[in-house]
């Protein structure tokens, strides 16, 4: 049996979610509100820079946000920098029709939005290298993104997770920051974030209503195989081990905050009827939260260990 549905039942599918799919649009403009880049930007602050305007060039004293936030805040702005390749994904996958293409459209204006504001933040406080972010940003999108699994279910349960896991690093990383205007733009982003996930979520729970297996399996699938979306920005690894370590976004808070909130909601432990292989990928599904389980758990230990040693030190 494929792992992926047929292009003529993934037609079929997105037809049958088509009025669940209108309904979650329209439950989302209900709530979304307007919200403006500009007003979180204290432009007072702001000052030239070198080159052209013949200002100052930046230097690292400049800046007031300690080196992780940084290093976060890089990370989360390149991230929404690679719009163009989400876009892309997410047209190809659910289309450019009817209440989905009003969906994806207006997704990508409200992710639009994330990248707008903070750069315009970072550029004008001075909080980051400008000369380097716009480098890393030219390598980043000319790497562009392309999904895993090219399928309209796994991307569906990939999104569902994805936005979630922005939504915690964006709040955790306006946390770290330290600066009460940072920390007020990362929460209202981190809004956004929150209800795309419940838009996709609600949509693979109407999928898990018609297409058990195939859901369980997408499902499968993109949780052990999870990667955030910024995976590919140069040195992602030394810089997701610095944010781990500081508590920005880590095994546990994947694991207790992103993968079993969601799949609580999908219920998918009380979902009935599966056939073998849906049952086997329900199975993975529990065989992997309780490997991650344990690694969280060593992960945080030699955190604790590591935290007590610099302690005994100071
Ligand atoms: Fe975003
Ligand atoms: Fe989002």
């Amino acid at each position: 049996m494929s792992t992926f549905l047929s292009e003529e039942k993934t037609v079929q599918l997105l037809r049958e979610l088509e009025p669940v799919a209108e309904a979650e649009l329209n439950r989302h403009l209900a709530v979304a509100k307007e919200w403006f880049p500009h007003e979180y930007v204290p432009w007072s602050q702001g000052s030239d820079f070198d080159g052209v305007l013949g200002g100052d060039a930046w230097a690292v004293e400049q800046s007031k946000i300690p080196d992780v936030a940084r290093t976060a805040l890089i990370v989360n702005l390149l991230t929404e920098d690679n719009l163009p390749s989400y876009h892309f994904e997410i047209a190809k996958f659910f289309g450019r029709d009817g209440a989905w293409g009003t969906w994806v459209h207006r997704w990508t204006a409200e992710e639009g939005r994330h990248g707008v504001a903070i750069r315009d933040y970072l550029t004008v406080t001075r909080a980051v290298d400008p000369v380097a972010l716009e480098r890393a940003r030219m390598v980043h999108m000319g790497t562009g993104y392309e999904a895993a699994y090219d399928d309209m279910l796994h991307t569906l349960a990939y999104v569902s997770f994805q936005e979630l896991a922005t939504r915690i690093s964006h709040r955790n990383t306006g946390s770290a920051s330290g600066e009460p205007v940072c920390e007020q733009l990362l929460a209202r982003i981190a809004t956004d974030e929150n209800l795309h996930m419940i838009f996709y979520r609600n949509l693979l729970a109407a999928a898990f209503e018609r297409e058990p297996n195939m859901t369980m399996r997408a499902v499968a699938d993109i949780v052990q195989n999870f990667q955030m979306p910024g995976h590919s920005i140069e040195g992602f690894t030394r810089k997701s081990v610095q944010i781990a370590n500081a508590g920005i976004y880590d095994l546990r808070q994947h694991r207790d905050q992103v993968l079993v909130p969601v799949l609580r909601q999908w219920k998918v432990w009380d979902v009935t009827g599966l056939d073998e292989e849906g049952e086997k990928a329900r199975f993975e599904l529990d065989q992997f939260l309780a490997e991650l389980e344990t690694a969280a758990s060593r992960f945080e230990q030699r955190r604790d260990e590591r935290a007590a040693r610099v302690a005994a030190r100071v």
